[in-house]
């Protein structure tokens, strides 16, 4: 359910020990992930739409690197049909290029903006928003780019989810980073021969954030953060 903490209404991150230590995203807020390859992005992408749907808010997948099929079959071991929710109507996969997304944002949303209002989702993720944002050659145009998807999505009064992978991190922060209502930064590092899980809240608007990067594991029923525990690699 929706909860209330400072001020404003929070929606599940689809995360229980996430939302303990944040209190959820905040409603209609615009949430960047960012990850190496394999650090858990698109898993964390999908908790939080299948939360949604599970309350009530229809949710949106759009993609330009992972394929439905793996991912409708990755998703099943942890117990999320996709299948199911797309036949009734409550999830929508979208394989995209990111010339096609960079169309249909210069057409005002196009036929993504036709399903939303369709089926009328309340939860997107764009998974990952990299490569689209590397359509755009200079800075200016890549932020402005993104100020227009950003503005999209705030019509559509949907809360969104960006996943962005890490080899291009310092750009992302510098272009993304300052329009985001959040930063969640997923580690996965080596030391010794042995990689270790972490999450950090880098910046969540509004809401007290602890200073601490968290161990976290992925189980059979997705991403589970050890607040208690200290990532230290
Ligand atoms: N059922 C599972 N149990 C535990 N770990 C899993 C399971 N399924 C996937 N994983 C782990 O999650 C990783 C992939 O996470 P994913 O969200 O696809 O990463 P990303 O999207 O950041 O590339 C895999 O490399 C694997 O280690
Ligand atoms: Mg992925």
């Amino acid at each position: 359910m929706k909860s209330r903490k400072s001020g404003v209404s929070r929606v599940s991150t689809g995360i229980a020990s996430l939302n303990k230590l944040v209190g959820g995203f905040k409603e209609k807020s615009i949430n960047l992930v960012i990850g190496g390859a394999g650090s858990g992005k698109t898993i964390m992408a999908m908790q939080f739409l299948i939360d949604g749907i599970k309350k009530g808010e229809k949710g949106v997948y759009i993609t330009f690197e992972e394929k439905k099929d793996k991912t409708y079959s990755d998703m099943l071991s942890f117990g999320l049909d996709l299948e199911k929710y797309e036949k009734e109507n409550k999830f929508v996969f979208f394989e995209y290029t990111p010339e096609q997304v960079k169309r249909i944002i210069t057409e005002g949303g196009g036929e993504i903006e036709s399903i939303i209002e369709k089926i009328k989702a309340r939860r997107i993720v764009i998974d990952s928003i990299s490569s689209f944002v590397l359509l755009y050659k200079d800075e200016l145009a890549r932020r402005e780019a993104a100020l227009f998807l950003f503005e999209l999505i705030n019509k559509w009064n949907c809360t969104a989810l960006l996943t962005a992978q890490v080899i291009e991190e310092e750009k992302i922060f510098s272009e993304l980073g300052f329009e985001v209502d959040s930063i969640i930064i997923l580690y996965h590092a080596k030391r010794k021969g042995i990689r270790k899980r972490g999450l950090e809240i880098l910046k969540m608007r509004g809401t007290k954030i602890p200073q601490k990067t968290f161990p976290f594991e992925i189980t059979n029923k997705g991403i589970v953060v050890n607040t208690r525990g200290i990532f230290i690699i």
